[in-house]
């Protein structure tokens, strides 16, 4: 047994969360972008435990995992090598071509020719060398880009709506407010050091596509008769515990937004609760676990606010959010329509993304746009020509009537570059789409499928019609990839989480499992009644019968 004076010099093991804050206290690493120069000339050894662990996030910059993801590592995490990842922020997924010309340059030369479209407008390169970091910052700085502020624990790239000022549908054109508040927000000392990252999305479209209810805080344009303003909400979240944002009982006008922006970024980062378990250091467990209502935010947010809050006017919400941008698609601007392209799990090369640059230029106005499901659009291209410009991406395998596979299949990072990850993801909907367009050829209902390699919830598999959570199970004496199923995740007037449903198949098994699945929805769904409906109301355990293929038998198409 240890003497009473051994416990007390006994050495007390930090915690992960009490680490991260001891090191954000001591160093804003936005003010020492001059140590990773450093690093840059000295080599790979030289970089520092506290950047390689924390600091380099803030620069939107990760240590890249080996490939095995968390299986290959101890104490829940996977090896790192000698290589990084870097998340490009595309405010709003507003790109140029010039922008997308210079990353698809950069992916070329130092990231091996592969770049990802990330779930929230981001575009991510991998392979980076540490010599090569300062360089491509520099290259991005020159054209406006950053990837400052796309990670750590900080507010992240702002999304919104990738058809904003174009689409005839839209209450307004939210985009001018949705780059503010990323102008403001992003890189803004005064937020460097929030208890973890912060969403924000701005909407001012009635479909929400860039999902508001699972962010942090959401912008989402409001009528009040002829005026127009925004709702407000907070502590939306996906990760283990979803948690659709709360709608605080107020009516903002479009220039306090930003202000409010701001108090609400203020009331967060003062909760030095949220700050104990980086597990629950988001905004969203003030209201799951500590007793806050929108009523109490509001009152918070009244007190940082130099103006009286005005009371909340009724909301109409979505129906049936799903937007996954593809094809062609008329503008408000007569004459003009926007091309959507599906960019299948957000992949693309720096080949595909310099040729889908120049059509840019040679078909639109030079503008692209990135979607929160990982596709591309060019806008702004005379109806006339937009066939032809169809024609030339369909060249590039970037389809713009791709099949319902192909457009709504999004996919998080995975093994092959995530640390934390336990199944690999990308390659996998490659082959899961190909497999199910094969045996589900007709199948013409919009459909989500959100695969994620672990836990985490990167590829949003809570929202998915049918989510995918990466996992393992033995198969013959070997471990191989597995996933669970969620089903029936919903945003908009029916949001709900997908339902976990108890039912887990091998990988080289899911195409089989989602094809029961669909078929067994072809064969009972009411007249015109969507995919998303049917879930809703067909009892778990039938669901999961028909993935695992034990109920009464479906018929076919
Ligand atoms: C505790 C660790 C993590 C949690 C809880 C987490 C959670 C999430 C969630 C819920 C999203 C959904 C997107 C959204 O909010 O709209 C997301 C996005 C994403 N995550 Fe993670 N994540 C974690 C770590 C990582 C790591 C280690 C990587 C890769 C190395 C990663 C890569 C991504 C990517 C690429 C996105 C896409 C969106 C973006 O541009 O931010 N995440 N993450
Ligand atoms: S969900 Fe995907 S990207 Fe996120 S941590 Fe897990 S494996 Fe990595």
């Amino acid at each position: 047994m240890m003497s009473p004076d051994a416990v007390q010099t006994a050495p007390v093991k930090e915690t992960k969360a009490q680490k991260s804050e001891r090191l954000k206290l001591a160093k804003n690493p936005w003010e020492s972008w001059a140590d990773v120069e450093g690093f840059a000339q000295a080599g790979r050894d030289s970089v520092a435990s506290e950047w390689s662990g924390l600091y380099f996030k803030w620069w939107g910059i990760y240590t890249q995992g080996d490939g095995i993801g968390a299986v290959g590592g101890v104490g829940g995490e996977g090896k790192t090598t000698e290589y990084f990842m870097m998340r490009i922020a595309v405010p709003a997924g507003f790109l140029t071509s010039k922008q997308a010309r210079v990353v698809a340059d950069l992916t070329k030369k130092y990231a091996r020719n592969l770049a990802d479209v990330t779930t929230r407008q981001a575009i991510q390169l991998h392979w980076l060398t540490i010599e090569s970091l300062p360089i491509i910052v520099q290259e991005l700085e020159k054209v406006g880009l950053s990837p400052k502020s796309a990670c750590g624990d900080v507010v992240r790239n702002v999304t919104g709506c990738p058809l904003a000022g174009i689409d005839g549908e839209e209450i307004a054109d939210a985009s001018g407010l949705a780059r503010e508040v990323a102008a403001e927000m992003n890189g803004n000392p005064e937020f460097y050091n929030l208890p973890r990252k912060f969403k924000i999305a701005v909407s001012g479209c009635p479909v929400w596509c860039c999902y508001p209810e699972i962010n942090d805080l959401s912008l989402t344009a409001i009528k009040r008769g002829d005026e127009l303003g925004y709702s407000l909400r907070v502590g939306g979240g996906l990760s283990k515990e979803p948690h659709m944002a709360v709608r605080l009982p107020v009516f903002l006008k479009p220039e306090q937004c930003v202000e409010a922006v701001r108090g609400v970024l203020r009331i967060y980062r003062e909760q030095e609760a949220l700050r104990k378990d980086r597990s629950k250091a988001r905004i969203k467990y003030m209201f799951m676990e500590q007793g806050w209502t929108a009523e109490t935010f509001t009152e918070e947010l009244q007190k940082r606010v130099s103006f009286t809050l005005e009371p909340a006017v009724e909301e109409v919400l979505p129906e049936d959010v799903f937007r996954d941008h593809c094809g062609i698609r008329k503008q408000k601007q007569e004459g003009l329509s926007s091309v959507g392209m599906s960019v299948l799990r957000g992949r693309v090369s720096g080949e595909q993304l310099e040729k889908v640059a120049d059509l840019a230029d040679e078909f639109g106005n030079g503008e692209l746009r990135t979607t929160i499901m990982q596709n591309l659009i060019i806008p702004n291209v005379p109806t006339e020509k937009a066939q032809g410009l169809a024609a030339e991406l369909g060249k590039l395998e970037l389809h713009v009537d791709g099949s319902v596979f192909w457009r709504g299949t999004v996919a998080c990072t995975g093994t092959e570059f995530c640390k934390l990850a336990i199944s690999e993801t990308k390659g996998f909907s490659k082959w899961l789409v190909d497999e199910i367009e094969e045996r589900l050829p007709q199948f013409d209902q919009q459909i989500r499928i959100n695969v994620t390699g672990c836990p985490n919830g990167c590829g949003q598999h809570w929202i998915g019609d049918i989510g995918l959570e990466g996992k393992k199970v033995k198969v013959d004496g070997k471990m191989v990839d597995a996933f669970n199923f969620a089903v029936g995740g919903a945003v908009g007037k029916y949001q709900r989480p997908a339902r976990p449903i108890g039912y887990r198949a091998a990988a080289t098994e899911v195409p089989e499992a989602i094809e029961r699945l669909l078929r067994g929805y072809l064969a009972k769904r009411e007249q015109g009644e969507n995919l998303r409906s049917y879930f809703a109301r067909t009892p778990d355990e039938e669901l999961r019968n028909q993935l695992a293929g034990t109920g009464p038998a479906t018929i076919g198409e």
